[in-house]
């Protein structure tokens, strides 16, 4: 038969009435748990933390990088936190904390080591501590950081979160400063390099200068000078070049007058001498007076004629005579001018060598003053940044600020008594219920008339419950669980009453009323063809087989049947003893033809009912029991009594049980409520179906009605004793019984 799947609010119930029937369990735990973590709490030693805050300023941390960081963007923000990273490390590192340690002595103080000896203990042991108390915490979202100390003493963790705080910032300080402090050095030293080269530049310009002896003012002036001075001698030459090509062009004019006609004078030369221009007149006027007379027609030997032309005569030769001193005049002047040209041709030659010669000289002045210029630059640079980073050192610039000293603490922080007891008494909560479905989960027995139908896929028959404890003699049966220990063997033999009889003894309880139930299912399960033969039997021993199939007998004898009820258990029969019978003679017997049934079927105490017993135990009960000779003794009782009940050995133990159910009209199946396993209870039925065997169902015993389970179910009418009919043969009776099972 297939299980159907639970559906999530069953499971959900199931669960909450799990922590409803542990409920006392858990809350006991709980309690415990929260008393056990508040007294423990207590004891613990109370811790007390200090904090000292402080601050950085990324940007302050090289040396000489005071222009701005061209470092943009995401790299310079992963920088700065590289850099945070570094200074919390730093903050933790043995360098800050072994300083600590040194300064305030704490390898030797008890109070902070918790050692005993005088001697203290390492340095390194020391540290250790100290950085297992010590708590670097950022503050999110800024540029502090919290330094915090816990201590057991409030006072020492002020003065350890202080100087932790204190030293960190001197070591920071101290690095700047010696960062600061190389740079100075290194500086310096080159400093004097360049200072040296500088030198050495500047004594090459004035050895160069005083070597090539160049005036004190700069080559520049001096090449100024020379290429003027070059330019009036160029000027002064052109000059007189001219002048002498002026003389060389008035000689040629002159050269070009003849004695026929001195007075083909240049005006040039007429205007500039006056004394020429009156010889030309007088000349002249004496050539046209000696033409005059020649046109009056006066002959060559005419006196007047001849006077004319001896004055014509003495004009030319006196102008003549004058040109010629011109001539003269200029020819001397050439002389001078030629002798001028070339003094200051030479002049000017001189002054262009000395220009070539300065140029030259320029280009190695300007080489060593290029120099000279860049060691100056480099010396004034260098100068200055040693200068800066001279006045950083003195000025001790520290890049971390202490913001808030640490205060002593007024309160621990530890230990949390509240919160430790409420974090137990939660995991109690927790732990306990889930123990609890842990513990319902592993638990595989069957409990309820559900479990029955759907875990063994047997109709549900009825149930007997839990026999009350008056009926338990004090020898109870130590196989069945505690709260299951009932009357064991010896029922009524010690004067009390045998609880299995319990049904007969007191109509009225509610055992007899579930005993009356399970007849009338029985009855109506096959109205037309009664179950006359019933086997009773289970999986397991100490299930409940015999007091079921004894409280089933009495019932159906209170029907008005003629009952019997035979001791099918040949390995531990117990049915005599019930009834109070001696088990000299029963069973057995008849079947070895010892005794007839008669002999061995005697009357119980319950009217109608007669019991066989086991009779002699015998080795082979299989053997017996599979024999003909029983299934005859078994047909005789049959023909005896109108109802035959058989008390068995429990099923998966041995085979006698299929056997018999072979025999019979129909087989109950007893399952110890909280006793029998479900896969127990499986495998007692797969032997009872692997022989065909008339399963009619089964009937849960020992249900303890107070248990959380059954409130689903109502079975309150049990409960209440006196309910049913005093006349226990009443049908109502059996029928209301009956329904209140099925609902
Ligand atoms: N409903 C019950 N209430 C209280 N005690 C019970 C109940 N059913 C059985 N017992 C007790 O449990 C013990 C075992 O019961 P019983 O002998 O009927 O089981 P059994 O299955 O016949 O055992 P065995 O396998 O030994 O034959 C007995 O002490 C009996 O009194
Ligand atoms: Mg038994």
């Amino acid at each position: 038969m297939e299980r159907e799947e639970p559906r999530p609010v069953d499971t959900l119930m199931h669960g909450l009435r799990v922590v409803r029937k542990y409920w006392l369990v858990v809350a006991g735990v709980t309690v415990a748990a929260g008393a056990g973590a508040f007294a423990f709490t207590s004891t613990l030693p109370k811790i007390y933390e200090a904090e000292t805050l402080l601050e950085f300023d990324p940007d302050v941390i090289k040396p000489l990088g005071n222009k701005a960081d061209p470092i943009v963007g995401w790299s310079a923000i992963w920088d700065t936190r590289e850099y945070y990273e570094t200074q919390y490390r730093i903050m933790q590192s043995d360098r800050v904390l072994s300083a600590v340690v040194r300064d305030l002595r704490l390898e030797k103080d008890k109070g902070f080591t918790g050692s005993k000896s005088d001697e203290g203990i390492s340095s390194e042991s020391a540290i250790a501590i100290l950085r297992s108390r010590l708590i670097i915490e950022p503050v999110k979202g800024s540029r502090l950081v919290l330094i915090k100390i816990q201590d057991p003493r409030p006072a020492e963790a002020r003065r350890l979160s202080d100087t932790v705080a204190r030293t960190y910032i001197q070591q920071n300080l101290d690095k700047m400063v010696n960062a600061t402090g190389d740079t100075v050095v290194w500086l310096s030293s080159q400093l004097d390099h360049f200072k040296q080269e500088l030198e050495q530049t500047e004594n090459a310009l004035h050895e160069f200068k005083k070597k090539n002896d160049l005036p004190s003012s700069t080559i520049e002036d001096l090449s100024k000078m020379i290429r003027l001075e070059m330019q009036e001698f160029d000027s002064a030459l052109s000059r007189t070049r001219l002048k002498r090509s002026e003389l060389a062009a008035r000689s040629a004019e002159l050269a070009k007058i003849t004695a026929d006609n001195p007075d083909q004078i240049p005006a040039s030369e007429l205007l500039s001498n006056a004394f020429l221009s009156g010889l030309r007149v007088q000349y002249q006027s004496a050539s046209r007076e000696r033409a005059e007379l020649t046109a009056e027609g006066k002959g060559q030997t005419h006196p007047a004629v001849r006077k004319a032309d001896e004055k014509l005569g003495l004009a030319r030769s006196q102008l003549l005579g004058e040109i010629k001193n011109i001539q003269a005049a200029i020819a001397r002047d050439v002389a001078v001018v030629e002798k001028q040209e070339s003094s200051e041709s030479a002049l000017y030659e001189n002054a262009r060598k000395k220009a070539v010669e300065l140029n030259l000289k320029e280009l190695e002045f300007h080489r060593l003053d290029r120099l000279r210029a860049q060691n100056e630059k480099l010396y004034a640079v260098l100068l200055e940044q040693t200068k800066e980073a001279d006045l950083r050192r003195l000025m001790n610039t520290n890049n971390i600020r202490l913001v808030d000293a640490a205060k002593e603490p007024h309160s621990p922080i530890a230990p949390r008594v509240g919160h430790n007891v409420a974090i137990a008494m939660l995991a109690a909560v927790v732990i306990g219920i889930a123990a609890a479905l842990v513990r319902d989960q592993l638990d595989n027995t069957l409990k309820t008339p559900d479990d029955i139908e759907q875990r063994l896929g047997l109709a549900f028959l009825g149930l007997l419950p839990q026999i009350a404890d008056e009926h338990a003699p004090a020898s109870a049966a130590r196989r069945v669980p505690r709260r299951l220990r009932r009357s064991a063997s010896s029922g009524s033999a010690a004067g009390a009453m045998a609880p299995e009889l319990c049904v007969h003894d007191k109509p009225t309880s509610a055992i007899a009323e579930a005993a009356r139930a399970i007849r009338t299912n029985l009855t109506f399960m096959n109205p037309d063809k009664p179950l006359r033969r019933l086997l009773v039997t289970s999986a397991a021993p100490s299930e409940g087989k015999t007091t079921v199939a004894v409280s089933i007998a009495i019932s159906l004898a209170q029907g008005g049947h003629r009952v019997c009820i035979v001791d099918g258990d040949l390995r531990r029969p117990r049915l005599h003893r019930i009834f109070g019978r001696s088990g000299d003679r029963g069973l057995t017997h008849v079947i070895v033809g010892e005794a007839s049934i008669e002999d061995v079927a005697q009357p119980t105490a319950v009217p109608n009912l007669s019991c066989i017993p086991c009779g002699a135990i015998p080795p082979n009960s299989a053997d017996v029991l599979s024999s003909a000779r029983f299934r005859q003794v078994l047909d005789a009782i049959g023909d005896h009594f109108d109802r035959v009940v058989i008390d068995s050995p429990p099923v998966v133990a041995v085979t006698d049980s299929a056997i018999v159910s072979t025999l019979v009209d129909g087989v109950v199946f007893v399952v110890r409520a909280f006793g029998t396993s479900a896969s127990l209870s499986r495998g007692g039925l797969r032997a009872l179906r692997d022989v065909d065997a008339p399963l009619t169902g089964a009937v849960l015993n020992a249900v303890d009605f107070d248990r959380i389970e059954y409130s689903n179910y109502q079975l309150a009418y049990y409960k209440r004793e006196g309910y049913a009919s005093h006349d226990s043969t009443h049908p109502d009776a059996v029928e209301t019984a009956g329904a209140a099972v099925s609902s």
